[in-house]
């Protein structure tokens, strides 16, 4: 089974809308043209807009970062998965910063998942150990726990539209990306093969399973040989035009 590679950049809380324009307009002149990657960008929410404007049918799209998992209400401050349907294709949910930081807990990534799904929109769902179990050697099962807890009842028809990233928590902003080694054993032999127990093998075979933490121009070749990873979910290199389009170009 083919899977068309994808590049996503989370660019986190940087760039308001007038600088995020500029680098999507740097991106999508270097990038434009590599129409085999699904190059996806995720701004900030108020930089959406310029952002889907710079990129407009240039076959880049764009994605969110986080939404609420109610369609409207008293929430002051949140952005909900129905607003954020005119404006987005992806939606980036569960980000090991946002589980630490705003304590998301895995049935709030599993509500999250199903308010994107719902409006047809593509979850990007972040899973991964913290150091602490990695030392543990409790990847397996943190992991297996956070897949499962976030695709808890979502029936297989929506399932398969689903993209999951690996992100070690200690590799994120650390510039100590994990071994490709590693990346393929969690992509393939941890989240693959739990989508294959929570639904079939077929629908392992299908979802994109993207590696993330300290992805660069140097390392994303030796991700991307990986037979289990199908692409990166990238943070400080995305910030920064021609390291993105290098990688893009590096993977096409
Ligand atoms: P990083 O971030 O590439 O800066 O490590 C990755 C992420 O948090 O998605």
């Amino acid at each position: 089974m083919k899977r068309m590679p994808m590049m996503v950049g989370n660019w986190k809380m940087n760039l308001g809308p007038a600088a995020s324009a500029v680098l999507a307009r740097e991106i999508r002149a270097g990038a434009g043209e590599y129409a085999s990657v699904q190059r996806v960008l995720c701004p900030a929410f108020p930089s959406l807009a310029a952002v889907s404007e710079a990129v407009a049918d240039s076959g880049i799209l764009v994605g969110a970062q986080n939404c609420h998992a109610a369609d409207q209400g008293a929430f002051t401050g949140e952005v909900s998965s129905v607003m954020l349907r005119e404006l987005v294709s992806y939606v980036i949910v569960g980000h090991s910063e946002r589980r630490t930081f705003s304590a998301e807990s895995d049935s709030e990534v599993n509500r999250k998942t199903a308010a994107v799904l719902e409006q047809d929109l593509i979850p990007i769902i972040c899973v991964g150990e913290n150091e602490a179990e990695n030392e543990a050697g409790d990847t397996r099962s943190v992991v297996e726990r956070q897949v499962s807890a976030a695709l808890d009842g979502v029936p297989s028809i929506l399932a398969r539209k689903v993209v999951m990233a690996y992100e070690p928590v200690w590799a994120i902003g650390t510039g100590r990306a994990a071994t490709a080694h590693h990346a393929q054993e969690v992509c393939g032999e941890i989240v693959r093969l739990q989508l294959a127990e929570l639904y079939d093998g077929e629908l392992a075979e299908t979802v994109p399973v993207l590696y993330g933490g300290s992805t660069k121009p140097d390392n994303i070749e030796g991700f991307m040989e990986q037979p289990d990873v199908d692409g990166a979910l990238i943070g400080g290199a995305s910030l920064n035009g021609s390291d993105y389009c290098n990688m893009v170009a590096r993977v096409a």
